[in-house]
Parts: structure tokens; sequence; C-alpha cells
């Protein structure tokens, strides 16, 4: 007790054991739950850290087992006791403190609480908005507490190894220029710039970069991007990237310190030990076999090319798709002959989600090729498919027919949803993945032109400059992304530290002479103003963290995350503004929703 009367915490709700017998201890928390046995009462107390039993008996303080009458779930407790071995029988080995129990002596109710809208001490499916909502009770369920400890763990192991390598941690500003990452800018008005912008960084790219030729050599920053894209369970409008950059480096250099820093993260919070190096795959080879450049590669179910095989075939279909340059490429689902009509009608809708125009599909009989489809092809094509895929009686061929990026698409996604039902993926731990030799840019069939695959200030190899200005799509790149369990963990690239060559890569991607200067002239300056060469890498801490602690969404990663619809239940976020707040920053006021 202090001077003013107030009770002084001695140790947390996880500390006490058979080493601390018969001590008087104070310990504070929150009522979980509160047993009454025959006159005995019985609390589960808990903070942060974990559980004690607390109890209180009339024999030993009649007036405070009284009080104790009173506790309800998430009043707020101090409690000043003695340390006691639990009766044989109420020991509970699952506690960290099951051995003990702490004898009450003093009750002080330090706040009460209503009752909480969902109860914290079960399972039980609350909605996630209901969840946001009231994020601090949420956030006190120890599932979710040991979430946010697990990252500050890890965030804390990256720091060390990364500023014992020599980097340094350095804010960049989140009031600035757009940058262009391809999504959509936050923006942010200037009251004292009439008609202009900020825009909140989708990343600290070009400061990074900056920050290199400013002589730096290394930088990291723990740092929020913020990016206005359409939301999923692994996507944040604003999330954090472990975020750096380096001089004269290579990619190698880069790929073996960023390994480094992925298995000491590991260690720190799992206590798992990654056996280095990860495995690397080229970005055609993932393409081709996987169609995805973050493919899950725990399990098979690779895709094979028929498109040879099937070039004169005299299914309509296929033969069309052919002969206007697509592809057609089939799955062998092992086994999965045993699907019924429903099945296949659910993948074929399932399929159409990504742009599938159909799904056609074989099953492998002991006596016959079952399906609408076997009567169009030659016996020869029906030996060739069954050599390229290897089937044997009871398997299932599913085929995807179209424009070859179509079929990539629609192919990756049908044999992640067939690993899902035939649960191929369980616990078969953390398989990472170097994906290399990206293309510099790709065809965007919408826009009808050439974009960054990475970003516009990736450096092409050197002995494919030429195709720069005759065939931009056949470039190659020197970016690198990392994938676990097919999740996009990390991508970087070593950067283009030449202003011709920017200029260069600018102008295949159509951004003319004046635009670039517009946009990018402080870079193309400093770029003139002696450059190191340079490269990076970002990885996405919530993707990492939500695979590290097994969640199924990043949301369970973050603190306070958005929703589907980029709101905050908690705070109400985004919220109309005063009318004088508008006018101020030049914007109208009289804006309706339609
Ligand atoms: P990139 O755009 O690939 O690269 O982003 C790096 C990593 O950030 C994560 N990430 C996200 N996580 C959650 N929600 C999002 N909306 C989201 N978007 C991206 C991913 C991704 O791998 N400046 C470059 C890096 C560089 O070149 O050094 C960049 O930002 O895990
Ligand atoms: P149809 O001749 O349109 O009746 O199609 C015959 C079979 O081919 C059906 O099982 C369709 O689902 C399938 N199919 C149609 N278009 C495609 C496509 N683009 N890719 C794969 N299968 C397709």
């Amino acid at each position: 007790m202090d001077a003013m009367g107030a009770l002084r915490r001695t140790h947390n709700c996880n500390e006490l054991g058979p080493d601390q017998l018969h001590q008087e201890v104070v310990l504070m928390g929150w009522v979980l739950r509160r047993r009454d046995h025959g006159g005995v009462i019985f609390i589960d107390l808990r903070d942060r850290w974990g559980i004690t039993q607390v109890v209180f008996n009339p024999a030993i303080n009649e007036e405070v087992h009284a009080k104790a009458h009173r506790l309800r779930s998430e009043w707020v407790i101090a409690v000043r006791g003695r340390v006691e071995r639990r009766p044989p029988d109420m020991e509970n080995p699952k506690l960290a403190t099951g051995a003990i129990e702490v004898l009450v002596d003093e009750l002080r109710i330090l706040n009460t609480s209503e009752t909480p809208p969902f109860p914290l001490d079960e399972e039980i499916e609350v909605s996630d908005n209901l969840r946001l909502q009231y994020r601090y009770l949420d956030l006190r369920r120890p599932e979710m507490a040991a979430n946010l400890i697990m990252r500050h763990q890890g965030l804390q192991a990256v720091r060390s190894y990364l500023s014992d390598r020599g980097f340094l941690e350095i804010e960049t500003p989140m009031l600035t220029r757009s940058t262009p990452e391809g999504a959509r800018d936050y923006l942010v008005p200037s009251r004292v710039n009439a008609g202009r912008f900020y825009a909140l960084p989708q990343s600290p790219q070009l400061f990074k970069q900056i920050l290199m030729i400013a002589g730096m050599d290394r930088y990291f920053q723990i740092v929020r991007c913020f990016r206005d894209e359409d939301l999923r369970a692994d996507r944040q409008p604003e999330f954090t990237q472990i975020d750096m950059e380096l001089s004269f480096v290579t990619e190698e250099e880069i790929i073996t310190i960023t390994e480094g820093m992925i298995k000491t993260l590991f260690a720190a919070t799992r206590g798992i030990e990654l056996s280095l190096p990860f495995t690397r795959m080229t970005y055609d080879e993932a393409m081709r076999r996987f169609g995805t450049d973050r493919p899950d590669t725990r399990f098979g179910l690779e895709l094979v090319d028929l498109t040879g095989t099937l070039k004169g075939c005299g299914f309509k279909v296929f033969r069309s798709v052919i002969d206007k340059g697509g592809s057609v490429k089939a799955i062998n689902a092992r086994g999965c002959a045993t699907f019924s009509r429903k099945d296949l009608d659910d993948l074929t809708e399932y399929a159409g989600r990504f742009g599938a125009r159909g799904m056609a599909w074989i099953k492998i009989r002991e006596d016959e090729w079952q399906s609408p489809i076997t009567k169009f092809f030659t016996d020869d094509e029906i030996r060739a498919m069954g050599e390229a895929l290897d089937v044997r009686p009871g398997d299932l061929i599913l085929f995807g027919a179209d424009r070859t990026d179509i079929v990539h698409q629609v192919l990756a996604e049908l044999r992640l949803e067939l690993a899902r039902r035939l649960e191929l993926t369980g616990d078969s731990g953390f398989e990472f993945l170097w994906i290399t030799d990206f293309p510099l840019l790709e065809y965007d069939h919408d826009q009808k032109r050439h974009t960054a695959v990475h970003h516009p200030f990736t450096a092409p190899r050197e002995e494919d400059l030429d195709l720069l200005a005759t065939d931009p799509g056949r470039v190659r790149s020197r970016a690198y992304d990392l994938v676990l369990n097919g999740n996009e963990i990390g991508g970087g690239s070593i950067r283009i530290h030449d202003k011709t060559v920017q200029e260069q890569v600018f102008k295949a991607l159509g951004i003319g002479e004046e635009e670039a200067r517009e946009k990018f002239g402080f870079l193309l300056r400093a770029l003139e103003l002696g450059a190191p060469p340079h490269g990076g890498i970002a990885f996405g801490v919530d993707r990492l963290m939500m695979l590290l602690t097994g969640s199924s969404s990043i949301r369970d990663v973050i603190a306070f995350p958005k929703t589907q619809k980029a709101t905050c239940p908690l705070t109400d976020a985004p919220a109309p503004v005063a009318r004088k707040q508008l006018t101020e920053l030049f914007l109208r006021p009289d804006w309706k929703e339609e």
C-alpha cells in the first residue's frame, strides 16, 4: 500500500506458482468468471498475461466475501491475499498458474462494468461488426491479445536484426505526393494551398530511393501504407510494411539478408527454425505450372498445357480458342471422379467468378472416359492427354480454354478451391518460395497499354534493354517476390539508377516527357546528381503475422482494422464533417448521395 492508501500491484495474472507459496501478493485485473461453490466464491482474474484463480472464503474474511458477491463479468478489481497450493483435485495443468490460488484478504473494486454485449470467455460466434465496434472487449480475449503480443515480438526482433546490420530506421512523410504502386490514392486536401492535394503514401518507394541517393546506404522502416482498393481477407486500406532499401547491392545480397530476417522473425515468435535458403522459381515456371505468380506449392494439382495436343481437335470450343492464339490447359483432380453433378456445377459456377465461360470435365472410369465431350477427341488425342495428365481410373480432368491469362487465373483459383475441398493444406507447415525473373511490363487488355508489373522504378535486365523500344512485353526485370503458402508476403527489386533508362521506361509505360517531369521531376533530377546503384524490398507485416498466428484474416492481427467497406465501427469513420471544414478546404459542401 502506498501513502495514499492505494494497493500496489506485485505480480501479473500469469506469474504465480509454487515458488510464491504463502507470500502476500496484490493482483489487478478483470473478472473473467465467477463461481459460487457452497459459500466459497472463485474468481478467474484476467489480465494481458494470463489468468489466476482468486478465492473469497467467508472463513478467512467475511466482509470481503460478502463484497465479492457483487462482482460481475469484466469488473475491474484489485485483490490482496496469500498464495496457497490448490487442493490436488483442483489443480489445472492447462493454466500456467493452475497449481495455486490466491486467498483474498482485501478486495477493491476499481470499476464496474455493464454486462458486455458478447461474452469473452466462450467460443461463440460474434459478428465481425460487433467485434470491431467493441474492439476493446474483443482484444481482451486471450487469443486476440496473443496475436498483438506476437506481432510486437516479431517487429522487435526485426528491428534489432536490421539495426545490427547497419540499417537506419528513418521516417518518411505521410503527407506526400501520389506514387504509382498501382492502387488508387487516399487524398488529403490542402487548406493553405487552394485546390491542391497531398496523397497518403501507397509506400515510401521514392523516399527510400532518395535516401540512397542521400548516402544513407541502408534504410528500413516499419511503416503504414495506404491504398484505396477493393478489400479482401488479406488486404486492408491501411497496412504495415517492413520497408527496406540498400545501396551497392545485388539481388543475391538482398535475398540473403531478408531470408535471415524472416528466419529470425519465425524463431523469435514461434520458435520455428526455418531452413535456408528458400526455394526459388522463375515467374515463367510459376505461371506455367500454377497459373499464378504466388503459387501455393504445398500440394500438386498442377496445370498441364494441352494446347499443342489439341490444336487440331474436333471440339469447337477448344479449337476456336486455339485458333485465336489462346490456350487449353487442364488439371488432373486425382481421385475426384466421384464428384457429383452438383459438385461439378458448383465448381463451374466458382470458375465463372474468375472469368471462365465454362468448365469442361472428363471423369476417368476403369473402362471409359466419361464426359459429354469425349466423343469429339480422336484416340490419339485421348492417349496424349492421358499421358500428359498422368491419369488413372478414378481421376477427374478439369479444363480451361480461353485467352491464356484468363485460363491461368481460372485454373489457379480452381486449384486452390480443389485443395480446400480435398483438405490438402491442413497442417503442412510453411513453404517459402522466391519468384524471380518477372517481366518488367505487362499488357493491360482494358487500358490497351503496358503497365509496370512491379512499379516504374524497377530496373530492366541489362541484356534486355534493347527490347524496351522494340518488344517491351519481353523485357525481363530485376524484381523478386517472396511467397509463403500461396500468399505474396514481400516484393522488391533492383532499381533504375540511370536517368536515361528511367526515361526509357517511362516512355514504354506511355508516360510522356512532360508528365514524367511534372510527376517525377524530383526523382529524375536526383538521378543526375550521383545516384548509387540500389535496390530493396518491402514485406507485408499483416500478412506475415496472419500466417504466423494461423489467423484466417489480416484483421485478426491488426489492433484496429477496417471492415470490408473500409469503415471503422469503433469510431464510425469515415464520418461527415462540418460545412465550414469543407469550405476551408475549398471543397463543395453541396455534394449529395445519389
Ligand atoms: P508491394 O506493392 O508489392 O511493394 O507491397 C509489398 C507487400 O505489402 C503487402 N501488401 C498489403 N498488405 C495488406 N493490405 C494491402 N492492401 C497490401 N498491399 C500490399 C504485400 C506485398 O508483398 N514499394 C514496393 C516495395 C519495393 O519495391 O521495395 C511495394 O510497396 O505483402
Ligand atoms: P458447350 O459446347 O458450350 O455446351 O460446352 C461443352 C462443355 O465445354 C461444357 O462442359 C462447358 O462448360 C465447356 N466449356 C465451354 N466453354 C469453355 C471454356 N472456355 N473453357 C473450358 N470449358 C468450356
